[in-house]
């Protein structure tokens, strides 16, 4: 599923930096309740839910330019004043963000980085965990649903030995709609029939 490189997408990119942040430093937090969504790929997601959820404001973290490129488009399309994009590594954004200021954070179908001396990697490492805790508010949320079984049984155990609290842990998410939607990744995983796993988890 490697995204093709397209001209348009970086062009895109390129023109609409308005709809763009380098990171949060000069971010206007406001009252507002920012979902964060890391690794948010071609924006199926972020678009649809921003959609839907006028009330929230949600901030995509791709580092794929092509990727980001495409949400952006939906971003225009769906004339979306509540959804916005961040172009980069989380790893080099994520010091920028202020303490105990997200609502919620999304992780759809993270890269399993299968190889353990690439598990530093993966975006549910136990360093990056640390910090998403810090930057949620109090009863803030983290949500993360994968179809990789040793990607997910390997991340409740980073998220058993980090101060989250975990809510639910689901073998077989079937979907639910009251605060998510179905993302590309997903998509070509539930046309193959393949489970879906999902764990909720809550800063107290
Ligand atoms: C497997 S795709 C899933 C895309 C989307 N969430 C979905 O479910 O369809 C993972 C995405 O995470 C992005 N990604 C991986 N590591 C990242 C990082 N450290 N910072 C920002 N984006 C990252 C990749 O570029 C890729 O687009």
């Amino acid at each position: 599923m490697r995204t093709k490189y397209k001209q348009w997408a970086n062009d895109l990119l390129l023109e609409r930096k308005d709809l763009l942040y380098e990171n949060f430093d000069n971010f206007i937090y406001d009252d507002k309740k920012i979902i964060l969504e890391i690794g948010s790929g071609k924006g199926e997601f972020l678009a649809k839910m921003a959609f839907r959820f006028p009330n929230y404001f949600f901030v995509g973290v791709e580092k794929n330019t092509t990727c980001a490129g495409i949400t952006l488009k939906k971003i225009i399309n769906n004339q979306l004043d509540n959804a916005r994009l961040i172009c980069d590594d989380i790893n080099d954004v994520i010091a920028s963000i202020k303490e105990n200021s997200i609502e919620g954070i999304i992780l759809n179908f993270s890269d399993p980085w299968p190889k353990k001396r690439h598990h530093k990697r993966r975006l549910t490492n136990e360093n990056l965990i640390l910090k998403y805790y810090e930057i949620l508010k109090k009863d803030g949320f983290l949500n993360f649903k994968t179809d990789n079984r040793q990607l997910f049984d390997d991340s409740i155990k980073y998220f058993s030995r980090s101060p989250f609290k975990i809510l639910k842990i689901d073998y077989d998410y079937k979907f639910d709609s009251s605060f998510d939607e179905i993302t590309d990744y997903e998509m070509y995983y539930r046309d193959l029939n393949q489970p879906i796993y999902k764990i909720y988890l809550i800063k107290e």
